[in-house]
């Protein structure tokens, strides 16, 4: 009976104990303010940026131009720091996570499983010549773009190469379809391979009928084109939502990250 009382005492301590941990994360978010500040202008940029990019990358920001010019510093180190490589790695994960299982639940079916992906900013990475075009920051410049194509050095997104591998040994169709122009085949080809692509099914660039239409539109379209052959699209990749949107989608969309430049 004399325990009594400390195991009473001890029990009261706990629940206060837990109050105050409950209590401390309410504090937590008694501090989310609607009007953030920074400890430097450096850090105020970093804060904005950073919340910037979501807006992009969830597409809240809706279509835009030119990059925030306080924000060219920070679309650098994103893209050139380990974080575009990161994301780009668990967006590819989340991929492979996603093939194997789905594989297995449509071999039942008779159509062809198939994989499409986009080519600029998900297979092949044009960051080094954005490094020397203001990381998106300078209006589109047609001219010195098609000679970086026509030059076919573009490096491969590593985490995009490695799942592309993955996806051809697990058998699925792979698919490329791009915006690049029919007359771009041939240095883009050359780019893939020199990239270390290969064995891709086959590669859909835009036609003269297609110019004009928006990306939406002609991929749309090129996807209903896929399935009226045979191919079940069961996974689709790209830096743009207009990769990725618009009937038929494929089963999953997987969306990687580009804070450089938006197409509609
Ligand atoms: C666009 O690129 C071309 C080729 O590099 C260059 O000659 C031209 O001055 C550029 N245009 C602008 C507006 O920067
Ligand atoms: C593309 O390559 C093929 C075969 O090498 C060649 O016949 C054709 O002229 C090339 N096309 C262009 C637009 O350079």
């Amino acid at each position: 009976m004399r325990l009594l009382p400390l195991v009473l005492a001890l029990s009261l301590a706990a629940a206060s104990s837990a109050a105050a941990t409950a209590s401390g994360a309410w504090s937590v978010l008694r501090t989310v303010t609607d009007a953030p500040t920074a400890a430097s202008s450096d850090d105020a940029d970093t804060l904005f940026c950073d919340s910037w990019r979501l807006s992009v990358e969830t597409a809240n920001a809706g279509p835009w131009g030119a990059i925030p010019v306080r924000c060219v510093a920070f679309v650098q180190a994103y893209m050139e720091g380990p974080r575009y490589a990161s994301d780009s790695a668990v967006a590819a994960a989340d991929s492979l996570a996603f093939a194997s299982g789905a594989l297995a639940a449509a071999e039942a079916g008779a159509a062809k499983p198939a994989w499409v992906f986009d080519v600029d900013e998900t297979l092949l990475t044009n960051a080094p010549y954005y490094a020397v075009n203001g990381w998106g920051s300078q209006e589109f410049n047609e001219t010195s773009f098609d000679e970086w194509v026509d030059a076919a050095k573009a490096p491969a997104l590593p985490s995009s190469l490695k799942l592309y591998k993955e996806l051809q040994g697990l058998g699925f169709h792979i698919i490329l379809l791009t915006g690049r122009t029919e007359f771009q085949r041939n240095s883009t080809e050359a780019n893939l391979l020199f990239a270390g692509y290969q064995s891709w099914e086959k590669l859909i660039l835009r036609q003269p009928s297609d110019i004009g239409k928006t990306a939406v539109l002609y991929k749309s379209e090129r996807r209903a084109a896929m399935e009226a052959e045979g191919f079940k699209i069961l996974g689709n990749s790209g830096d743009q939502w207009s990769d990725l949107i618009g009937p038929p989608m494929a089963t999953r969309s997987f969306k990687l990250p580009n804070p450089m430049y938006f197409i509609s």
